[in-house]
């Protein structure tokens, strides 16, 4: 191995055992049931935003067998929030599949562990490193920035081409004493000195060999090949009303909003001047003669997610008549908290007020 490889590996465990104070509760976990938990959090969530949903699931659910058994609407009440709701969903799948076909017990190698659903090749590096010290080296976008600075790369990192060569060489960098020491600190390392803005250069321990400080580059790299396209959905959600009891429906097609509960929805295109007219036709499915006695429409409420932005507007309308749609379920308004909302209805609930009653 060349010397600027031995020497990252070296300052990198040399900073963890020296200067990285970071702490997170799962840090020198050994049940691979709660690192499992803490890595399909992290997934796309931020430590700082994850640590209270993983301490929140280890104290409902200490083992995997008691996550196994619990009710799907507590797992997504739990969740609610976390977004990318798949992971959720994947979490029981595989919760269950451990407790009945594993008798409990986790895989305990990379491959056994690759095998579940939800675990890809990064999830299954950090839980064989962390719980059984099994030379896998993790991937993930901390260690990609950090290659790539100090490495010098300029492939991009989100081609398959490009994570091949970033893989190759994280797992010819891995201590193969402490893999999974070394893998938490590379982590630790991208998050807390080599950032994506604002990076700790003046005191970082690799500067004397870091390519990209060398060649005044850091703010350049990682080069990203793929630029996402941004889809504009727009989300009429109307809270239809009758006798203090609002209409939900779960959402069951599978997308990322899968096993949540919504107002009823019309979807556009475009975004629609509401009006009697535009709304009676808009909830001709929740119900053929509805009567709308009021309405009142909201502003716009937005959520970014990866390749969509929402805007969405909620219209409290009181109807008279029958609602026939499939699936309606009347719940009085105090008891909305019970179920689990994607964020933007969310901030529409704990921002909003019913229209007042009388004519
Ligand atoms: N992101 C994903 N896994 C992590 C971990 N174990 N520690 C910190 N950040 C992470």
């Amino acid at each position: 191995m060349n010397i600027i490889k031995k020497a990252f590996t070296r300052s990198l465990l040399q900073w963890n055992r020296k200067q990285n104070d970071r702490k997170m509760p799962w840090k020198a976990e050994k049940d691979p049931y709660k690192i499992w938990l803490s890595e399909i959090i992290l997934q796309q969530t931020r430590v700082e935003q994850g640590v209270n949903y993983y301490e929140s699931f280890i104290k409902h659910f200490p083992t995997v067998q008691q996550l196994a058994s619990a009710k799907t609407e507590k797992v997504f009440k739990l969740w609610e929030g976390l977004g990318y709701y798949q992971r959720c969903k994947n979490l029981l799948n595989t919760a269950s599949v451990i407790a009945k076909e594993h008798n409990g017990i986790f895989p305990n190698t990379y491959e056994g562990l690759l095998a579940l659903k939800g675990i890809g090749p990064y999830t299954a590096a950090a839980i064989a490193s962390f719980a059984y010290n099994a030379p896998h080296a993790v991937l993930d976008g901390n260690v990609f920035r950090v290659l790539a600075r100090v490495f010098g790369m300029h492939t991009p990192a989100d081609t398959g081409s490009g994570k091949k060569i970033y893989a190759a060489l994280a797992q010819e960098l891995l201590s193969p004493k402490k893999p999974g020491a070394y893998n938490q600190a590379i982590m630790d390392f991208g998050a807390t000195i080599c950032k994506p803005r604002n990076p700790g250069c003046t005191t970082c321990v690799m500067r004397s060999f870091c390519t990209a400080y060398a060649e005044n580059k850091v703010h350049l790299l990682p080069e990203k090949e793929k630029k996402m396209a941004v889809k504009k959905r727009w989300f009429y959600y109307f809270i239809a009303e009758q006798n203090g009891a609002v209409y939900l429906f779960k959402r069951t097609n599978s997308g990322i909003w899968e096993n949540l509960y919504e107002f009823f929805l019309a979807e556009t295109d475009k975004p629609v001047t509401l009006s009697p007219k535009t709304i009676k036709k808009m909830l001709e499915p929740l119900g053929k003669n509805l009567v709308v006695r009021k309405w009142a429409a909201s502003p716009v409420y937005t959520q970014r997610l990866t390749h969509r932005q929402i805007e969405a507007v909620f219209t409290e309308v009181q109807v008279t008549g029958k609602i026939n749609a499939k699936g309606a379920v009347a719940v009085p308004r105090e008891q909305l908290n019970r179920y689990a909302f994607p964020r933007v209805i969310r901030e529409y609930i704990s921002t909003s007020k019913p229209l007042p009653n009388g004519p």
